[in-house]
């Protein structure tokens, strides 16, 4: 069975929760879609409110981030229970800034993973390497390591339902778009290392995303590619030219 094709956004830090309901009113008529799951990963302030504003619609809210604790002393933190609760289906774990900025591993990855799991939460896992690991030539090794890591004590039934997106750290927000070709050949390579760790059933089943500034024109190309099952999309999520990458094929 071919896998359903995902276009997920992430809006990072950016829109206010009014700025959100706003847009999401725009959003909806033009994102909507039977070939698709459109997932929208907003800032956990305005969850509710963007949860509330696409109901009924096909628009999936998701979080961009989760601790791997269920309550307790952490301040500032949000929780697997707390995104259960508001009926968040989606999280992102291990995005590249949440590495780099605050210090997030890859056994937090895990952690976080398993967590999500959990709670019925479906985690997009990111991997990436910098430019200096791609010019050293260990992109593959590196993100192989990444993925084993995320991926310990999950199960196959739930590595299934996992999703997870190659972000080349290059590429993202600086209008340098992975090939075609590179983007593909890690893509591969991921699925590859989940066939190794689980089986084909798992590996055929599992959706990976590129991320990189994706663009209404790169996208067709990116999407059409056999391991490519969609992308996750940052500055372009967040405006109304989002409809048209959701679109891609048309
Ligand atoms: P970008 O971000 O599309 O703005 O490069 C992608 C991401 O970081 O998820």
């Amino acid at each position: 069975m071919a896998r359903r094709k995902i276009v997920a956004g992430n809006w990072k830090m950016n829109k206010t929760p009014s700025e959100t309901v706003q847009f999401l009113k725009e959003l909806k008529p033009l994102v909507e879609t039977d070939e698709a799951d459109v997932i929208l990963c907003v800032p956990s302030i305005s969850i509710m409110a963007a949860m509330k504003e696409t109901e009924g619609s096909n628009i999936n809210i998701g979080a961009q981030c989760m601790y791997f604790e269920e309550k307790g002393a952490y301040t500032g933190e949000i929780s697997p229970v707390m995104l259960e609760d508001a009926g968040v289906k989606y999280v992102i774990i291990g995005h590249s800034e949440r590495r780099q900025y605050f210090a997030v591993t890859d056994e937090i990855v895990n952690k976080k993973t398993l967590k999500a799991f959990e709670h019925n939460i479906v985690p997009i896992i990111c991997v990436g390497e910098s430019l200096t690991q791609r010019e050293q030539g260990i992109t593959i090794e590196y993100i192989r390591q990444q993925v084993k890591i995320a991926f310990l004590g999950v199960s196959a039934e739930q590595a299934k339902r996992a999703v997870i997106a190659y972000e080349p750290i290059w590429a993202i927000g600086t209008g340098k778009v992975a090939t075609t070709a590179q983007a593909e050949e890690v893509c591969k390579a991921i699925r590859d290392c989940i066939a190794e760790l689980y089986d084909c059933d798992t590996a055929e089943a599992i959706r990976i995303l590129y991320g990189g500034s994706v663009t209404v024109s790169s996208a067709p190309e990116l999407f059409a590619e056999p391991d490519i099952d969609g992308g996750l999309v940052g500055g372009a999520s967040l405006v109304p030219d989002f409809g048209k990458i959701v679109h891609y094929n048309k």
